[in-house]
């Protein structure tokens, strides 16, 4: 292990999200929540129970765990709903210079974040705020998958289109409009159409949303391809979906767009993300929902993460007792591997 890691790997979840909060000023508005997000996707204390668990394969199955949870599998795209994404060959290089040259210091994590990101910055001459939070992504995931998968990932990326390859401040703007309703569209009430784009770490599009539709059910109307190839979760459209009722944990998805545009969180929606352990401020409008409890009333953008696991209370300690509410399921076994992991045995 280098230095480097050495360092990052005193640092605890907690400390990542400190820094992440205390970060937030210095980044720039584009990439706020998608920061956030992004340490959601990726939890540090949920990556080390299943280290230190003696099977991990048992381990992952009493989390109910479904999907691709491995960040080693996605070095490169699981950050790719950043704006700072398009700086990622910088600053894995950045990152992997300063592990083969960094002694043995006993630096802030802030700190060291902090040197890569003025590194990146004087590179592309950008300002800071638009390189941050890729950089605390990097040493995030440098941290998580260790300095050898980390080099050898490639770290090519596409150039960035539609609406990321206008200006970060453009894309604040163009996330915040809604779809133009034409002529009449005033009079419209409950037939106002929108759209939701979507970017999971294969995959991205855009479908039509009706006002106070449910989320999930307008991404089930997008059969413009075969979503189930690209992630064997997507029984129905590009998010996971199974109960549709918020009881299974399958549909989270982040909102990097119009969070303010969704129904209002309800009593069931916030008890699941505890239960499930998807944990972040307790804002109105939060940045981690569930789709099927998420209604549209304006057009939002969104993040599909490649995994989901219910690890409220094995890793986080989250609930005490939990009831399991009736679902609809008709996953009978996933329904018990569920009820399982949410009372702990
Ligand atoms: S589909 Fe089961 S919680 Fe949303």
């Amino acid at each position: 292990m280098t230095n480097l890691e050495t360092q990052l790997s005193k640092f605890a979840e907690t400390d990542w999200l400190a820094a992440v909060s205390e970060m937030q000023e210095n980044v720039h508005p584009v990439d706020r929540d998608a920061l956030q997000i992004w340490f959601r996707f990726y939890p540090l204390d949920l990556r080390k129970y299943i280290a230190d668990a003696e099977d991990q394969a048992v381990a992952m199955q009493g989390l109910a765990m479904q999907g691709d949870f491995d960040l080693a599998n996605h070095i490169t795209t699981s950050h790719n709903f950043l704006y700072g994404h398009r700086y990622w060959p910088t600053v894995k290089h950045t990152i992997e210079k300063l592990a083969a040259e960094y002694k043995d210091e006993d630096d802030r994590l802030l700190d060291i974040i902090k040197e890569v990101g003025i590194l990146v910055a004087e590179k592309h001459k950008v300002e800071r705020e638009l390189v941050n939070a890729i950089t605390a992504v990097g040493l995030a995931t440098l941290a998580q998958v260790g300095l050898e998968a980390f080099s050898v990932a490639n770290g090519e990326i596409a150039e960035p289109k539609g609406i990321m390859a206008k200006s970060p401040d453009a894309i604040v703007a163009e996330r915040a409009k809604d779809d133009p309703q034409g002529i009449m569209g005033f009079l419209r009430s409950i037939n106002k159409k929108f759209s939701v784009d979507f970017t999971a770490c294969e995959y991205s599009g855009k479908f039509p949303v009706v006002n106070e539709q449910q989320m999930t059910h307008a991404a089930a109307q997008d059969r413009s391809q075969n979503w189930q190839e690209k992630d064997s979760r997507c029984w129905e459209g590009p998010i996971p979906v199974e109960c549709t009722s918020a009881s299974c944990g399958t549909c989270w998805i982040g909102v990097i767009g119009g969070k303010e545009k969704l129904s209002e969180v309800t009593r069931r929606e916030r008890r699941a993300i505890e239960v499930f352990g998807y944990n972040q401020p307790e804002d109105e409008k939060p940045f981690l929902r569930l789709a099927c409890q998420s209604y549209a009333h304006g057009n939002a953008t969104i993040v599909i993460p490649p995994w989901n696991a219910v690890f409220g209370k094995k890793v986080r300690g989250n609930v005490e007792d939990i009831v399991l509410e009736p679902n609809t399921t008709s996953a009978a076994k996933l329904r018990e591997t569920i009820a399982s992991a949410m009372s702990g045995d």
